[in-house]
Order: structure tokens, then sequence, then C-alpha cells
């Protein structure tokens, strides 16, 4: 296997975590532990991130469709966020991450939202890797949040670079890799304005199956792409 290049690691990685019920469903359990089972992904990929010197991780944890799923899965999902903040802020902030969250929680309950913004508080400072959870999060919502707070101030500057002040992403870089996992070639209202030349990996993988040579395996594959932003 080829390795690595640290010279051009992506920047930003960001990833649509799917096939967590899939996974729960083939080995008949229920959906949820499909769920558990992807946490323990997302704390191996946030450490490995962590740890090859990517700047920036965002993965898709809730979107604005997920309230159509049954109120039992949406609370066993809150449940696993409650017990993910619990027990890993404090590896987390020791890891030097920085946390913070795109999208609107305000709907969430209140000790989640709670938590979430003291643990963004708490790692605000931090200068490794910035972690984002994108949590009700839907990206037409975000653009169109993103012109009513230019119209709120005033601002008829419509350039690319101030509109991309108005997006939760502010000051990060736009992703370079967008890895979906369980082979579906969707978007599904994820980044929509920040991955117009990001490169695209699609693993047959659920996501629980998902691992640290995975995540290596797409950025090598990133790696052998040649990036023309539109250039010859
Ligand atoms: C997609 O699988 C996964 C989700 C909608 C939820 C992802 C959430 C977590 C892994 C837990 C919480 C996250 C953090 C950051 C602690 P699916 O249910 O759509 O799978 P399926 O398509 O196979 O049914």
């Amino acid at each position: 296997m080829s390795e690595i290049d640290f010279s051009s690691l992506p920047k930003h990685v960001a990833i649509i975590m799917d096939g967590n019920g899939r996974w729960a469903k083939k080995r008949s359990l229920p959906r949820i532990l499909g769920h558990k089972q992807g946490v323990r992904t997302v704390k191996e990929i946030v450490k490995a991130s962590s740890s090859l010197g990517i700047r920036v991780l965002t993965l898709y944890a809730f979107s604005t469709e997920n309230w159509k799923r049954p109120q039992s899965e949406i609370k066993g999902l809150f449940s696993l966020l409650l017990q993910f903040l619990k027990k890993e802020l404090r590896e987390i902030h020791k890891n030097n991450v920085r946390l913070r969250i795109l999208g609107d929680i305000s709907k969430f309950p209140d000790k989640i939202q709670k938590e979430l913004l003291s643990a963004c508080e708490l790692t605000g400072n931090n200068t490794g890797l910035e972690f984002n959870i994108a949590l009700n999060y839907g990206a037409r919502q975000e653009i169109l949040r993103a012109f009513e707070k230019m119209a709120q101030e005033g601002i008829k500057d419509f350039t690319e670079e101030k509109f991309s002040e108005f997006l939760y992403t502010r000051g990060q870089p736009d992703p370079d890799l967008l890895i979906r996992t369980s082979g579906e070639m969707r978007i599904s209202n994820f980044l929509l304005w920040q991955i117009a030349y990001c490169e695209i990996y699609i693993t047959e993988k659920f996501w629980p199956d998902f691992n640290e040579n995975d995540l290596k395996e797409a950025i090598i594959e990133y790696q052998k792409r040649e990036r023309r932003f539109g250039a010859l």
C-alpha cells in the first residue's frame, strides 16, 4: 500500500456517516446499537484525524431531515450524543481539539444544548483539530440563514469570501475530501456551498465498520487525484 504524503493532506475532511441502521439489521440488532457502534467509529476517526494533522473534520451527525425518524430513535441519538460528550470531552480537550457545532440546535433538549455550548466554550481556544459536528444541519437552511444575516447587517458586498463569513464554517477552509460510507451516492443537503471543488470518496463499508485505515485509504486515493479547479 502506498503511503500518505503529509505535505498534501486534505485540510478539511467532511464525512457523511451512513449505514448504522443497515449494520445493525445485518446482525439482527436494534438500529440504536448500530448508532452506538457508530459512536465508537466517531471516536476513532476524531483521534486519527487529530494525529494525522488534518486541520478540520466535519461529521454529519443529525440532518434537518432526521426529525422524520421515529421519536425513539431520535431520543436514542440524543442520548448517545450526551454520553459521547460526557465520556470524551476531557480527552478531546486534552488532545487540543476545538469543537464547533454546525446547525441550529435550538430545537434540541435544553440539557444537550447546554452541554454542547459548554463543550464549545471549553475547547474554544484549542489550536489542534477543528472538529465540527453537524447537528440539525441542512445546507440549504445554512445558505438562507447566511442571506438573512447579510440582509440584517445591510451588506451588499456579495462576494464569495464575504458570503462564506456568514456560514457555520466561517474561517475554515472548504472541504477537500468528502467521504460517504455505505455506498450511497448522494450529497443529502450537506455543505452544498463549501463542497464546490471537493473530491468525493464513496466506500461500501457501513459507518460502524469504518476505521482509521479506511480514512488513510481515502486520503491516499485523494492524493492520487489531480485537482484542477476548472483549469487545464
Ligand atoms: C446514518 O445511519 C447515521 C445517522 C443518521 C446518525 C449518526 C450519528 C451517530 C454516529 C451518533 C452521534 C454522533 C456523534 C458525533 C457522537 P442510518 O441510520 O441512516 O443508516 P441506514 O441508512 O443504514 O439506516
